[in-house]
Formats: structure tokens, C-alpha cells, sequence
């Protein structure tokens, strides 16, 4: 398939980009590079360096490149960074996917439409896990733009026929398997590999609140292997394939399985097998007590199986990452 792929050098997107260029597909990556790294992306991309809010340019390269797909990873993504400064969430994340479903279907053979969703659109549910259906209230401003924007596509699918499907990731986590690409955000606000970098380099690291009604006061947070999360979208778009025009679909993407931070810290000390110390700071603003998924409906539709989404794969191909490239498993 032919796949443009906007934030494609960004951590999740360029995964998905050097999954799919190993099998074979084509991708047209589409980045201004503000957060996104030019050398995660594998020589058969094409990368067009270019903005989000640029609807002429993205309308003009979509005519040319005809993708069977579009997918959007280009947003910003940090909950407690939305609830400091909202508007470049509101600018980036609501008005560039307007811009980019605006180019998406003034194309004459209009490639359906794969979202980087989140969790987040859930806030903090009463009942876990969360499925599909569970009530939407975000906590935080990056989750309302998340919820804006899946409000928009489907509008765009019921007035254009467009084809689309939001992917509703819990959270991304851990580096390919073969070593070359990982986490990479600067600033990193991420738990694991915070953890992972303070225990390498012998530092302390904040755990944010220790009283939330949890099994040892820390939240819980269900963590799913970038590559898993890769496939999720090549699934994605051969459903949409057979999938009648109008058709919105949205899936949540998680392991199922929940894990304390404390019981993250926990895994992390064991692969490296190093302590680290803990300080515990008050509660970052945005932060949901709990959230992991109900992972059935992309299991049923899509037949969507994880591989490496089990916690200690998830650290150890993140600490693989953070030593320099290993892969994994170490040989
Ligand atoms: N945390 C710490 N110390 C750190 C970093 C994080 O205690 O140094 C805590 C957070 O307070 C939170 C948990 O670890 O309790 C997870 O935080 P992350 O920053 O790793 O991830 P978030 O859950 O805040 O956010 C991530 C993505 C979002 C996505 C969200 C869904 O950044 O895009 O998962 O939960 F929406």
C-alpha cells in the first residue's frame, strides 16, 4: 500500500513507517521535524520536510503522491504540557487535522484515514477497563483536542463518504526490536524511560503522587509496545479497505494489563538490575488515577494480537534503546 504518513518521524510514527517499509509498503513521510527525528526514518521513505497548518501544500502533495492512506501522527502529545500552555494543543492538534481531512477529501480517489487517538479522551473512567463505549471526559486539554478531533473525522466521514478509523493508544512504549530506533523526546516527561535513564546514570527520579486510590497509591497506566502499536495500523487500514464510504471506527489499543508506577520502577530495577532513588513530588496536573483497556474489539475486527507488550519486552528493548542501539534480545 501507499501510505503518507504526517508526524512520521515522531516516536510512534516512525515506527510504523520502518515496519511498513520492511513489508514492503511505500511511505511519503510529512514532518516539520519541530519534534521528529530525520534519522529515524529508513532510506526508502521519501520525507517531505513541511507544517501541519500548510492545508494548500498538503492538498497539492496529495494529488501527486495518491496514497491509499493517511495517517496523522502529527500532534502534541504531553498531558501536563496541555495544561499549561492549551493553545498550541488547540492550534496544532484541532486545526491541523482540519487541515489535513480538508486535503484528504478534496482528492478525487480519497484515501481513507488512520488517527492517532488516546486514552486520554477517557479522563478517569469509573469502570475499567475501558472499552469503546466507555464515557468520554477528558482531564486535560491535550485529551479534549484528542475527543475534538475523533468529533471532526467522523463528521468528515458522514459528510464526504471519507474513510476513517481513530486508534486510541494507552500507553506507547519501548524501542524496536532490532535496536534502531526508540524514544527519543526532549524534554522527556515519560515514566519508563525517566526511570531507565536516572537508573543507568545513577540519579534520582519524581514519582508524581503517591495518593491516589490505587493498590500502593501511584496510578496505573497500561503500557503497549510501539511495534505492536505499528501493526495496529496496518491492520487499521486493510479494514478500512473493505469498510463501505462514511464508515468511522474507533479502536482502543492496550495490553489489558495495568501496572503501578511503582511497579514499573519495579521491572525496570530487575532488567537493569540497579536501584534507583525515589522522590515522591504532589500530583502532576492531568494525570488520570487509572487507565487500561479493554482491548476485545480490535482483537474481534481487527484481529489484532500483541507480540510485545508484555512489561519486562517493554523494558528491556527500552533500556536496549537508552544503552545505545543493543537489540533485542542482546546477542
Ligand atoms: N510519571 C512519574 N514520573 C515521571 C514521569 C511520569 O511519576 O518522571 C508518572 C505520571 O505522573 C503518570 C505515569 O507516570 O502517573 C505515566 O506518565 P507518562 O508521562 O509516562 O504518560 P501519560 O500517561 O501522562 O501520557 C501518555 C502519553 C499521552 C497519552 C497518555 C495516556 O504521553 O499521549 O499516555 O495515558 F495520552
Amino acid at each position: 500500500m501507499r501510505f503518507f504518513v504526517a508526524g512520521g518521524a515522531g516516536y510512534v510514527g516512525s515506527h510504523f513507517v520502518n515496519l511498513a517499509s520492511e513489508l514492503g509498503h511505500k511511505c511519503y513521510v510529512y514532518d516539520n521535524l519541530s519534534l521528529g527525528h530525520r534519522e529515524s526514518i529508513p532510506k526508502q521513505c521519501e520525507l517531505i520536510v513541511g507544517d501541519i497548518l500548510d492545508c494548500d501544500k498538503l492538498t497539492n502533495l496529495l494529488k501527486h503522491i495518491k496514497p491509499d492512506a493517511v495517517l496523522h501522527y502529527a500532534a502534541y502529545a504531553l498531558v501536563g504540557e496541555s495544561v499549561s500552555q492549551p493553545s498550541r494543543y488547540y492550534k496544532i492538534n484541532v486545526e491541523g487535522t482540519r487541515c489535513l481531512l480538508d486535503a484528504v477529501v478534496r482528492q478525487q480517489s480519497m484515501p481513507s484515514f488512520i488517527f492517532s487517538s488516546s486514552c486520554a479522551i477517557f479522563g478517569s473512567p469509573e469502570n475499567l477497563p475501558v472499552d469503546e463505549s466507555s464515557p468520554k471526559r477528558p482531564n486535560s486539554p491535550y485529551g479534549f483536542t484528542k475527543l475534538v478531533c475523533e468529533h471532526m473525522i467522523e463528521d468528515f466521514c458522514r459528510a464526504h463518504g471519507l474513510k476513517a478509523s481513530a486508534l486510541r493508544y494507552f500507553n506507547a512504549a519501548g524501542a524496536a526490536i532490532n535496536g534502531k530506533i526508540g524514544e527519543k523526546h526532549s524534554p522527556e516527561t515519560h515514566l519508563i524511560p525517566n526511570l531507565i535513564r536516572a537508573t543507568l546514570e545513577g540519579e534520582g527520579v519524581s514519582i508524581f503522587g503517591k495518593d491516589y486510590d490505587t493498590r500502593d497509591g501511584t496510578c496505573i497506566r497500561d503500557y503497549i509496545h510501539v511495534t505492536d502499536l505499528a501493526h495496529a495500523h496496518l491492520l487499521a487500514a486493510e479494514y478500512l479497505k473493505t469498510q463501505s464510504p462514511g464508515h468511522f471506527e474507533p479502536f482502543n489499543l492496550g495490553s489489558g494489563d495495568g501496572y503501578t508506577n511503582l511497579e514499573v520502577n519495579q521491572e525496570v530495577q530487575r532488567a537493569l538490575n540497579k536501584s534507583v532513588d525515589i522522590k515522591f513530588e504532589p500530583r502532576r496536573a492531568g494525570d488520570a488515577t487509572a487507565l487500561y483497556a479493554n482491548p476485545s474489539k480490535a482483537k474481534s475486527l481487527l484481529s489484532f494480537q500483541t507480540k510485545y507488550s508484555d512489561l519486562p519486552t517493554i523494558v528491556k528493548t527500552a533500556s536496549a534503546w537508552h544503552k545505545g542501539g543493543e537489540t533485542f534480545p542482546a546477542s
